[in-house]
């Protein structure tokens, strides 16, 4: 995340120890491929929320470094976590993946042509079935990122009460909330972001320094603590990110149970 404190260091450590792909959100990673040096295998794949975004980061990236993203996310307003979007434009149809894809497929299409180089565009938020899938790649995506789905695995190494919110959340119980970041998020609501609500959260201290733009004298409870806390099961001082289908897990199952499902579920939709 561009807007941790330490992201210089986590990506040069990254490069360093040769990950396979660095995927960059919370702000705009324009200067990424600084890191990158001859011996350089990471592969880079920034986040955006628009064709914009998308243009500016082809435009700078390839004027400053002559580099293009190898690939780009495009993340839409039912993601789970920290959003890339104004809290009215969240429930806007303007902004839905399904209108943002295309915008970012024109955009990238412009770039792939001029330097003859593939960007796959990768569609994230929302994105909860095999048909779900078929219906994003129909409007350009190449692959998708899902999360929420994950969650609900035995895999997922989050705490088993953590796994729990979601498989007794509602519908309604999922909902944007403004985080000490300064960007909305989505997360399931709770006792503790009830009681932030009303005010009754201070931080003591800030213990990790993490994000840029956030401020200890005013923010009303530490983040990092918070999603740790939750992570890790105690929800007396934390809660649960969601993307907005969080709410639709009934149980918990293996990643390959969940893989399979997705796997058959969009063959078929492929007719094969
Ligand atoms: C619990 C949770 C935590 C997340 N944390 C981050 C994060 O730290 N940084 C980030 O860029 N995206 C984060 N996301 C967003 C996901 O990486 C992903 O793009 C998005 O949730 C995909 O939508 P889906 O959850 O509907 O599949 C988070 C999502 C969830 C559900």
């Amino acid at each position: 995340m561009v807007a941790l404190t330490n992201f210089e260091d986590m990506v040069r450590t990254s490069i360093e120890e040769k990950v396979d792909m660095i995927i960059s959100g919370a702000g705009l990673p324009l200067d990424l491929p600084k890191y990158l040096n001859k011996d350089s295998v990471t592969r880079l794949v920034p986040i955006v929320s628009s064709g914009r975004a998308a243009k500016i980061i082809c435009e700078k990236w390839k004027s400053l470094y002559n580099y293009l993203p190898d690939a780009i996310v495009v993340e839409g307003p039912k993601a789970g976590g920290h959003l890339g979007f104004k809290a009215a434009q969240i429930s806007d149809e303007q902004y839905k993946l399904e209108e943002l894809i295309p915008d970012v497929v024109k955009e990238v299409a412009v770039f792939e042509k001029e330097y003859q180089q593939e960007i796959p565009v990768i569609a994230a938020g929302g994105i909860y079935s095999g048909e779900d899938i078929y219906n994003i790649m129909q409007l350009g995506a190449k692959g998708v990122q899902m999360k929420t789905q994950f969650v609900t695995t035995e895999e997922c190494d989050a705490s088993i009460e953590f796994k729990n919110t979601y498989i007794l959340a509602k519908e309604e119980d999922v909902e944007i909330i403004v985080s000490p970041v300064g960007m909305p998020g989505r997360a399931i609501n709770n006792e503790f972001l009830d009681a932030v609500k009303r005010g009754e959260k201070k931080p003591i201290n800030c213990p990790v320094k993490c994000i840029k733009t956030c401020n200890v004298e005013t923010t009303h409870y530490c983040i990092i603590a918070a999603l740790m806390n939750a992570y890790k099961g105690n929800f007396k001082a934390g809660y649960a990110f969601a993307g907005s289908n969080a709410f639709r897990a009934t149980k918990i199952r293996s990643v390959k149970e969940l893989m399979n499902e997705l796997v058959t579920d969009l063959k078929a939709k492929m007719g094969l």
